[in-house]
């Protein structure tokens, strides 16, 4: 039983056999009571208290990302959050993060549904903030990590695909999903690649209870990103992205520019760590904020090549939902060509 009183693990929703047990898998929306079953994920610097709040509103559960935060920001933007939605929302620490004690405290104490966590394990916060009544969402990109924070509390997974944009793993949606399903006993939510309703009934097929997005709300209306950076990521085709840090151990999935060949260049050439750290420095910065395309780190997954329009964040989740939903109706013929119907 969650601290906020929904039983979740109990129901072992994820189990492929649930439909043949009759057990009705509980969805995303309907536990954490949202519009629809999905997470904005949390982004560095772009997603603020209000960005978090357009989200809820419009639907979705926001995600304040506190990466580039201390404490007291964070707080001032739970608090900007809160001011402007009555609307469920959440927070995403990165744990590598210096101030993140201070961090878990304020989230402890701040009265949001969710936290997701990157970057490493929560462990030590998590008994404090399941007794907030705070649901505790890792994001894994592997099977193992996630096994070992479900033994610790962990409410649920999000199983992140190399798709994403920002830092990812090896493994890929269609692969990771799957194995994450079969291989932990709490509900699994699908991320990397999801930016449409096509996608969005793919996550359901391999077993998601719901998808978390980041790429496809960068060009929303509401994104306070740079005006520029919304711009390259319309421009960008289906292999416009690349990863950056696959040698040094920091890998990171970016629009390809000047700056990403650049460090490709040097990575490959060999580089100290160090001299790659300075110049990465500050560069998704110089991207949200300044607008500098060539030389700022454009983070965005490969399904930038789907973006086609800035539109309402309202309009992309509906739209979502009932492109999903079309074609969850369609899968009926694949019934009939199957030979099961
Ligand atoms: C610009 C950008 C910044 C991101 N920053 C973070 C972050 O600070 N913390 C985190 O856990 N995930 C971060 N992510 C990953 C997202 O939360 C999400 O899991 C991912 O975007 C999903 O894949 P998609 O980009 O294909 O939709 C970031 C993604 C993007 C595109």
């Amino acid at each position: 039983m969650n601290a906020a009183g929904v039983s979740i693990s109990d129901r072992h929703m994820n189990d492929r056999n649930d439909a043949e047990k009759g057990v009705a898998m509980k969805y995303l929306n309907e536990i954490l009571g949202t519009r629809y079953p999905f997470i904005q994920g949390g982004m560095a610097n772009i997603a603020t208290g209000e960005f978090a709040a357009a989200v809820s509103e419009a639907g979705a559960l926001g995600i304040i990302g506190s990466g580039g935060m201390n404490a007291e920001r964070l707080e001032e933007n739970i608090a900007k959050a809160k001011s402007l939605t009555d609307k469920p929302f959440g927070v995403n620490l990165m744990l590598m993060n210096p101030d993140t004690d201070a961090m878990a405290d304020v989230v402890a104490r701040s009265g949001v549904k969710v936290v997701t966590t990157g970057a490493g394990s929560p462990e030590k916060y998590i008994e404090r903030w399941k007794s907030a009544g705070i649901f505790v969402i890792p994001v894994c990109a592997s099977v193992l990590l996630a096994k070992r924070l479900v033994r610790t509390g962990a409410d649920m997974i999000i199983a992140e695909g190399t798709e994403s944009g920002g830092h990812v793993g090896e493994m890929t949606t269609m692969t990771l999903v799957p194995q994450m399903v079969d291989g932990v006993d709490v509900p699994v939510i699908a991320a990397g690649g999801i930016a449409d309703g096509r996608q969005l009934a793919a996550a359901y097929a391999l077993g998601a209870i719901g998808v978390q997005m980041g790429t496809c709300l960068l060009v929303s209306e509401e994104c306070p990103i740079h005006p520029n950076y919304k711009a390259e990521l319309l421009k960008a085709k289906d292999n416009g992205t690349c990863v950056t840090g696959r040698i040094g151990g920091s890998p990171t999935r970016i629009l390809k520019n000047r700056m990403a060949r650049e460090y490709i260049r040097l990575e490959k050439a060999g580089a100290e760590k160090i001299e790659l750290e300075k110049y990465t420095l500050g560069s998704l910065r110089k991207a949200v904020f300044d607008g500098n395309v060539e030389e700022g780190s454009l983070m965005a997954g490969q399904d930038c090549g789907q973006l086609k329009e800035i539109r309402p964040l309202k309009d992309i989740f509906a739209s979502m939902a009932m492109e999903a939903a079309g074609v969850v109706r369609r899968q009926q013929d694949v019934i009939r060509v199957l030979g099961q119907g």
